[in-house]
């Protein structure tokens, strides 16, 4: 059986050229941060780097080693005029005329990658009308205005997951021809769900909104929600939404009262408008307690943001809860 290339889909679903040189130079990325990935130890490319990042966390030698790698393939490409990361501490400016920006989690579940466990790369992709010098205002846009969103997932095989506006699609890379294949064209995320993914060991931190949603989940069958729940946590955000994509459920990392300014844990523009992107593109929901994330205009590039993800019945009943 013969596929569409991840070359073949980007030259038939975006006019773009340099759209698609972007997207294949990270992809091309990816395949490097795979190989620092396979070797693991012997690569020495485990524990920490010995720094903390402008998120007050300890960085890891893959954090600084993905950052760099993407930074170095974003920097190369003409059509780049700014990037911005999780790991760097301002933006970065790459080519002046450049026509977009791009935004990325260069590791995503930095705490997987000593116990040789899942992680990911995310990548958000905006545009700029913006001449002179880049600044970090020009990234401040909604998430609904990004171009393209997506991820590649380090798992037992690698995977990127993509949306350039027209729904979600999922390529899995082939070894032998070190290509990126397509392997899922129908990626949707039902309305209902029967499983969800949250950090239980902070209950007593949430909303007593979010402590009710979950207990009436917790109770099961013989609860107000009548059926029993399933829970599962990677403790990756990449591996948790892209179980959600293949087979539904539920995602929330929700505000915390032990740190009400920050709001959440997640990033809105490495993580959180991203990840929604493509939620929303496979026919879920992306939503803080609030309302959608996507409608967010940020006001700092680094912001945290609550998320709850994924089923749109189960996002909207969860959110309803803080309202009343
Ligand atoms: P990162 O590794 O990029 O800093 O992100 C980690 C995030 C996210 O991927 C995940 O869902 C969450 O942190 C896990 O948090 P806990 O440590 O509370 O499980
Ligand atoms: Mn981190
Ligand atoms: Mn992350
Ligand atoms: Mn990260």
């Amino acid at each position: 059986m013969s596929r569409a290339t991840l070359a073949d889909y980007l030259t038939t679903h975006t006019d773009s050229t340099s759209l698609q040189q972007l997207v294949i130079a990270l992809a091309d990325t990816s395949i490097d941060i795979r190989q620092d990935l396979a070797g693991g130890a012997l690569n020495d490319i485990l524990g920490a780097a010995g720094a903390e990042n402008v998120q007050g966390e300890e960085q890891k030698k893959l954090d600084v080693i993905a950052n760099d790698r993407i930074k170095a393939a974003l920097a190369a490409l003409p059509c780049v005029r700014g990037i911005a990361s999780e790991e760097e501490d301002d933006v970065v400016p790459a080519h002046q005329g450049g026509e977009f920006l791009v935004t990325f989690d260069p590791l995503d579940g930095s705490s997987n990658i000593d116990i040789n466990s899942m992680v990911g790369t995310i990548f958000s992709v905006l545009g700029s009308n913006a001449d002179g010098p880049l600044s970090e205002q020009e990234f401040l846009q909604p998430g609904r205005q990004q171009i393209a969103a997506g991820y590649m997932l380090y798992g037992p095989s690698v995977m990127l997951v993509l949306t350039v506006k027209k729904g979600v699609v999922m390529f899995t890379y082939d070894p032998q021809s070190g290509q990126y294949l397509l392997t899922d064209d129908q990626v949707n995320i039902p309305a209902d769900c029967k499983e969800f993914a949250i950090n239980m060991s902070n209950q007593r931190h949430w909303a007593p909104a979010m402590q009710r949603y979950i207990a009436e989940l917790l109770e099961g069958k013989e609860g107000p929600r009548g059926k029993d729940y399933n829970m599962r946590w990677v403790a990756a955000m990449v591996a948790d939404v892209h179980r959600i994509l293949c087979r539904g459920g539920l995602f929330c990392y929700p505000w915390d009262k032990r740190k009400p300014e920050q709001a959440g844990k997640l990033r809105l523009m490495y993580e959180a408008n991203p990840m929604g992107l493509l939620v929303e593109q496979a026919g879920g929901r992306i939503c803080t307690q609030d309302g959608p994330i996507l409608d967010i205009q940020p006001e700092q590039i680094h912001q945290r943001v609550p998320v709850i993800l994924g089923a749109a019945n189960e996002v909207d009943l969860c959110v309803s809860y803080h309202q009343s």
